[in-house]
């Protein structure tokens, strides 16, 4: 009679690999620490067969952070610290990124990862895709996948339009949904105020609003090409850049959400050099001069009381990196 060799239960196989998995020495978390965006210029083509628009969009990686640290585990799990509204199951985008990961590389999703968000929740301002962002570099280091850059790149565009950008930082073009991302030469360092309101919008809504308001005639055809945005990036310009900071979405923002009305009007009483609404709302941004003119804005700002609370931050600062265990 011929040998067969024992086929154990499946079952016993996966508690058999999680006891190897638990013998082993568990690597050391770690953390990534990823900025918001802000958009200098937010041109939005008509929508496509697929929900999307084409768009051309000009990013600007600010100083506003989160840091999401990833500690191995016997399976995924999230934790969300510093905002409330933040979902902690498989639809927040950092799981989805540490599934994506996990399955290009062939390894388990086990993980914890703890977000502590800084960046606000659903203000335009990215976000969650900054999350996705960081989960997948904090998800490589720990799991020592060793993919290659192109291939984050090819898995952020799969989460969202916006997380190429998170990962990449800096000044940068972004084509196609937003993901066809080109470096931008820039000089110059530019400071912000912006302003966060109470409660987020959500971005499909506003695409939504912005195609029924061009439906009505009532909305403007999309933005002029970017190019006064990159001559004054070029120039390192900050005065130029805050005449033609331009974002398509600002209307359908301001109709979602009117209150934004009298937040956008601080900005020219105020003496901002530009003013926008950031992505899709309800953050609006202030362009000022200088980083001293930040801090008094700021407290203009508060004083005028058109808002739930204000953040200053400067750019362009680099994408999602992983920080040392001293913290820097
Ligand atoms: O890609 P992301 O999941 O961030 O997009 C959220 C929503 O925003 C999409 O479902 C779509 O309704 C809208 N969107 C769009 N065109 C883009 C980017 C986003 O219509 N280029």
């Amino acid at each position: 009679m011929g040998r067969r060799s024992y086929q154990p239960p499946r079952s016993s196989i996966l508690s058999s690999r999680r006891d190897a998995r638990a013998r082993m020495p568990r690597p050391a978390p770690v953390t990534v620490r990823v900025p918001a965006k802000v958009n200098l210029h937010l041109g939005v083509g008509p929508g496509r067969a697929d929900g999307y628009h084409d768009l051309a969009s000009v990013f600007q990686a600010v100083s506003l952070y989160d840091e999401v640290t990833a500690t191995a585990a016997d399976e995924l799990s999230i934790e969300v610290a510093g905002a409330t509204g933040v979902p902690v199951d498989d639809s927040n985008l950092a799981a989805k990124a540490a599934r994506a990961l996990a399955s290009a590389a062939g390894v388990e999703p086990a993980v914890h990862l703890r977000l502590t968000k800084g960046i606000p929740v659903a203000g335009g301002m990215a976000g969650g895709s900054a999350d996705a962002a960081a989960a997948l570099v904090a998800c490589d280091a720990l799991w020592g996948t060793g993919v290659d850059r192109s291939t984050l790149a090819a898995l952020a565009a799969v989460l969202g339009s916006d997380v190429p950008f998170a990962l990449q930082g800096g000044n940068a073009l972004g084509t196609g949904r937003g993901d066809l991302l080109s470096p931008i030469l820039g000089r110059g360092q530019y400071h912000w105020v912006f302003a966060l309101a109470d409660g987020g919008l959500s971005t499909a809504a506003v695409y939504a609003e912005l195609d029924r308001q061009r439906a009505e005639g009532a909305a403007r055809p999309p933005a002029h090409p970017p190019d006064g945005v990159l001559g004054a990036l070029r120039a390192g310009d900050p005065v130029a850049l805050g005449r033609v900071l331009a974002n398509d979405l600002q209307p359908a923002a301001v109709r979602l959400r009117p209150q934004l009305r009298r937040v956008i009007g601080a900005g020219q009483e105020l003496g901002a050099l530009g003013t926008v609404v950031s992505g899709s709302g309800p953050t609006v941004a202030f362009l000022v001069r200088s980083a001293a003119v930040s801090i008094s804005f700021a407290s203009a700002l508060a004083g005028l009381d058109v808002c739930r609370s204000i953040r200053r931050a400067h750019g362009p600062v680099s994408g999602a990196r992983v920080l040392r265990p001293d913290g820097r």
